[in-house]
């Protein structure tokens, strides 16, 4: 069945698809591949034959929920060991997926995200003032390293009712160096044949259990300081995320979260409640630098939007259109979480033509889907905004802009992620001119999620608007 799909020139024996392809760079050479493969291809790795799906009438087709569901696979599966069957790492069949779901689904209702809108602005003023500090002082600023700061307290702000203190320090938070060091080696394992890794990579796996210790410590402290909360009669007023899995049970059915599946969930949404998010704002940031035109129509949109007021009300952050579609058009170039795994629910057809068996998986490769000519037009590479004004959006074929992933597991923090990221974006425009260094060219690094790379910028206080 997956003879007639194409695959590198260069297979070697043993190895499989490795020429033209490095170990850090995964997806970015899987874009590489798919230009000159075409629309759908597969690598092998190690005996590993893997299909990637990009061409946009094939990931529409794999957007059926009634013949295709979400696969866990590779570098998901790959982080089992970690988080089990919390939300994003469960299996489609395990019970604690809808459990967790539905008892976590109203933590991320219209009236939840209303509720995080002031802390959300808490976090933004230190971000804020630290960019503040690095003007006066005549410093660049780490973009990636700040979003990060800004984006984890942010989640375990809202969320946890935690603070990392990022901002007060200079290197990254040792959860966030732990974090970065499980996902980097979720990523590594898949370049290894399995049966070597206790050989290949015995130092790293030892570094791999240091890190999820150092990760499941940091939140059983964290769930202890709230049960004792709770027991002395604190907490609980505003229902967090943490709140509602320790007090909530499910509305039918009565039943509870374990004391194991709760922490399982606290990693996650610290992790996918961050990581993604802080990439996002990263690329965007990039772009709007390189773009003063946009820039300059977006901050337009945040002045005559906003107003004199001195913080924006949560209703004044969905309205601002402009700065929205800056946002989509940079995580449709590098959507963060750059792919997604689709499962054969039954035997089934592809689009019409690959024969695939129940149970047989492809990831669907998004950078690539978001770049399809066929639906972006021969211009595709170039970061174009109006991309996504409404027209242009009623015009296009649905199930092409997938950055947040596709039906019943698709991300339940959307919401949460477009507000947060639409409001900093927002503030920054509204506080700072952003000036690229000319030399810099964007480079792109992978640890599962995408990240701009060494990307830095000088920052001027705006000049006033005309
Ligand atoms: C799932 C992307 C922000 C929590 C997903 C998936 C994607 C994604 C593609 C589906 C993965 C798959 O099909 O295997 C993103 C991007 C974000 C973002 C690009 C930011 C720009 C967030 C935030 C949170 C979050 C802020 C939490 C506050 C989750 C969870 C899942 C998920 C828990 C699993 C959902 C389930 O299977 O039930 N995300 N995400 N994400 N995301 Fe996000």
């Amino acid at each position: 069945e997956l003879d007639r799909i194409p695959h590198p020139p260069h297979r070697l024996p043993l190895l499989g698809d490795l020429v033209g392809a490095s170990r850090r760079t995964p997806v970015q050479d899987s874009m590489r591949f798919a230009r000159q493969l075409g629309p759908v291809f597969r690598r092998r790795v190690f005996g590993h034959e893997f299909v990637f799906v990009w061409g946009a009438g094939l990931a529409a087709d794999m957007a059926d929920e009634s013949r295709f569901a979400k696969h866990v696979g590779l570098g998901i599966a790959n982080l089992r060991p970690v988080v089990g069957d919390a939300l994003f790492t469960a299996y489609n069949h395990e019970p604690n997926w809808q459990l967790a779901h539905d008892v976590l689904a109203p933590g991320f209702s219209r009236d939840a995200m209303a509720a995080y809108h002031p802390m959300m602005l808490d976090v933004a003023a230190r971000l804020t003032d630290h960019w503040d500090r690095a003007l006066t002082a005549g410093r660049s600023v780490d973009v990636a390293g700040d979003m990060t700061r800004l984006t984890l307290e942010t989640i375990a702000r809202t969320g946890f009712g935690h603070d990392f203190a990022s901002f007060e320090r200079s290197r990254p938070h040792p959860f966030v160096t732990a974090m970065v060091g499980t996902l980097s080696h979720a990523q590594r394992l898949n370049t290894v044949p399995a049966p070597l890794t206790p050989l290949l990579l015995r130092r790293a796996s030892r570094r791999n259990a240091a890190d999820i210790a150092y990760l499941n410590r940091t939140v059983d402290d964290l769930v202890r300081a709230r049960r004792a909360a709770h027991h002395d009669g604190e907490g609980g007023d505003g229902g967090d995320l943490l709140d509602r899995m320790l007090r909530t049970a499910h509305p039918e059915t009565g039943e509870r979260l374990s004391a194991q599946n709760v922490r399982r969930q606290v990693v996650t949404f610290l992790v996918a409640g961050h990581e993604t998010t802080s990439g996002a704002l990263s690329f965007a940031l990039h772009y709007l630098s390189r773009h003063p035109e946009v820039a300059a129509r977006a901050r337009a949109e945040v002045d005559r939007v906003w107003g004199d007021a001195a913080v924006p009300g949560y209703e004044q952050v969905a309205r601002l259109r402009y700065v929205r579609r800056v946002l989509d058009e940079s995580l449709r170039l590098w959507p963060t979480a750059p792919a997604f795994a689709r499962e054969a629910r039954q035997d089934t057809v592809l689009g019409g033509t690959h024969p695939m068996r129940r149970g047989a998986w492809a990831l669907v490769l998004t950078p690539m889907l978001h770049r399809d000519p066929e639906v972006w037009g021969p211009d595709a590479e170039r970061f174009d905004p109006d991309r996504f004004d409404a027209q242009a959006v009623r015009a296009r074929a649905p199930h092409t802009f997938k950055p947040f992933g596709t039906g019943a597991r698709a991300c339940i923090g959307r919401q949460f992620a477009l507000h947060e990221a639409t409001l900093v974006l927002g503030l920054l425009l509204r506080r700072y001119d952003l000036r690229p260094d000319p030399d810099y060219r964007l480079r792109v690094t992978e640890r599962l999620t995408l990240m701009p790379e060494g990307l830095r910028l000088h920052l001027e206080h705006r000049t006033p608007a005309h």
